[in-house]
C-alpha cells in the first residue's frame, strides 16, 4: 500500500474522475463502510448518500450508534427501516451459504431503490481484500461467500466503485485514525449481521436472543479488559446454536438453547488466536446470559479454536455424511 496520506489524496482524486454524477453508498457503521464513506464524500460531497439499511439484525443499540456517526460526520445520509423485508427474505432458508446470498440480494434491491430515488448511478463499498479473497475468485476456494462480494446479482444496474478492494483491516484503521473516522477501534462486524451468528433458521425470536448474548458478551469482555483483567480480544461475540438440550429449572425438566462465546485476537482476520479469557469473566458470562435468558438458553459454552482449523464466525455445514446415508434407505 502507498503511504497512508497519498492513498488518501489518491482515492479521493480517483472517485472525483470515476464519479461525475450521484453515488450511493452501503454504510454499516463499520470501519471500512465508514472509511469509504468519508473518502468519497470529500470527493463529491452531497452527491454521495450513505445509506443504513437497519436489516433487523443488527446489534442492540446499533442503528442510533451509527445514527450519531454519521450525522456528526457531516455525511448525507439516511436510515432505512428494513426488517420485515430481511425477515420475510430468510424464512427457511438454514443454508448458511444461501443464507449469505438472500442477505446480499435484499441489501442490492433495497440500495437499487434508494439509488433510484437519489438518482445515483455509482454504488459505493467498504469491501476489503479478505472478503473477496474469502468469497473465491475462480482460483480460490470459497471460504465463504461475504454478502458484500458473493451476493451481487448479475443484473444489479450500477456501476460499483470499491476503493478499498486491496487493503487489509489494520491498514483501514490507519486510514480510519487519520481521518478521524470514530470506527475506528470498532471491533469487526459481519455485512450479514447476527445472522451469520444464529445457526439454522433466522428468526426475529432468535435474533432476539442472540443479540442480547452478544450485548452480554462485549459488556462484560469491555468491562473486563478496561479494568486491565484480560487483553481487549480483536473480536467478541456470541453465537446461537440451533439445537436444544436438556437442563433444569427447579426441579423441572427442561430444554433450553445453547450459546457459545467467542473471543480471538488476530491482526487482519485471516488466521486468529483464541483469547485467553480469565475463568472469573468466563464465569459472569455465563451467568448474565442464563440469569437474563432463563426461559431460553440453558447452556454457555467458549470456543477454544483458532484459525485454522475454525473461521472466526460459526456457521452450519451441510448434515454429516451417515445422515444422507440414514435417509436414503429411510432409517432416519
Ligand atoms: P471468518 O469467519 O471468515 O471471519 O474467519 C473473518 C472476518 O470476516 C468477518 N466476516 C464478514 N465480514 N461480510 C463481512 O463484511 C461477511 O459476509 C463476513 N463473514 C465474516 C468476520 O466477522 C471476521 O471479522
Amino acid at each position: 500500500m502507498l503511504g497512508a496520506e497519498d492513498f488518501i489524496d489518491e482515492t479521493v482524486q480517483a472517485a472525483k474522475d470515476r464519479i461525475k454524477g450521484k453515488a450511493i453508498i452501503a454504510c454499516s457503521g463499520g470501519v471500512d463502510s465508514m472509511v469509504a464513506a468519508t473518502l468519497v464524500s470529500k470527493a463529491i460531497g452531497d452527491r454521495l448518500l450513505a445509506v443504513y439499511v437497519d436489516n433487523g439484525l443488527m446489534r442492540k443499540g446499533e442503528t442510533e450508534e451509527v445514527r450519531g456517526m454519521l450525522s456528526d460526520m457531516g455525511i448525507n445520509y439516511r436510515i432505512v427501516d428494513a426488517g420485515d423485508e430481511f425477515f420475510a427474505a430468510l424464512k427457511g432458508v438454514t443454508d448458511p451459504e444461501a443464507k449469505r446470498k438472500a442477505i446480499g440480494e435484499k441489501f442490492i434491491r433495497v440500495f437499487e431503490r434508494e439509488a433510484k430515488e437519489f438518482g445515483a448511478s455509482v454504488l459505493v463499498q467498504g469491501t476489503i481484500a479478505p472478503d473477496w479473497i474469502e468469497s473465491g475468485d475462480g482460483v480460490r476456494d470459497t471460504i465463504k461467500s461475504h454478502h458484500n462480494v458473493g451476493g451481487l446479482p448479475k443484473d444489479m444496474g450500477m456501476e460499483l466503485f470499491e476503493p478499498l478492494r486491496d487493503l487489509y483491516k489494520d491498514e483501514v484503521r490507519d486510514l480510519a485514525r487519520l481521518l478521524g473516522v470514530r470506527a475506528s477501534e470498532r471491533q469487526p462486524f459481519p455485512g450479514p449481521a447476527l445472522a451469520v451468528r444464529c445457526l439454522g433458521e433466522v428468526t426475529p425470536e432468535d435474533i432476539a436472543i442472540v443479540r442480547e448474548a452478544c450485548f452480554i458478551v462485549e459488556d462484560e469482555i469491555m468491562t473486563a479488559s478496561v479494568a486491565g483483567k484480560m487483553e481487549m480480544p480483536w473480536q467478541y461475540f456470541a453465537v446461537l446454536l440451533p439445537s436444544r438440550s436438556v437442563g433444569v429449572q427447579g426441579d423441572r425438566r427442561a430444554y433450553g438453547r445453547t450459546i457459545a462465546i467467542r473471543a480471538v485476537s488476530s491482526v487482519d482476520g485471516m488466521t486468529a488466536t483464541y483469547s485467553r479469557i480469565p475463568l472469573e469473566v468466563l464465569d459472569s458470562i455465563s451467568s448474565r446470559i442464563t440469569n437474563t435468558m432463563k426461559e431460553s438458553v440453558n447452556r454457555v459454552v467458549y470456543d477454544i479454536t483458532s484459525k485454522p482449523p475454525a473461521t472466526i464466525e460459526w456457521e452450519r455445514g451441510p448434515p454429516p455424511r451417515h445422515v444422507f446415508i440414514m435417509l436414503a434407505y429411510g432409517a432416519a
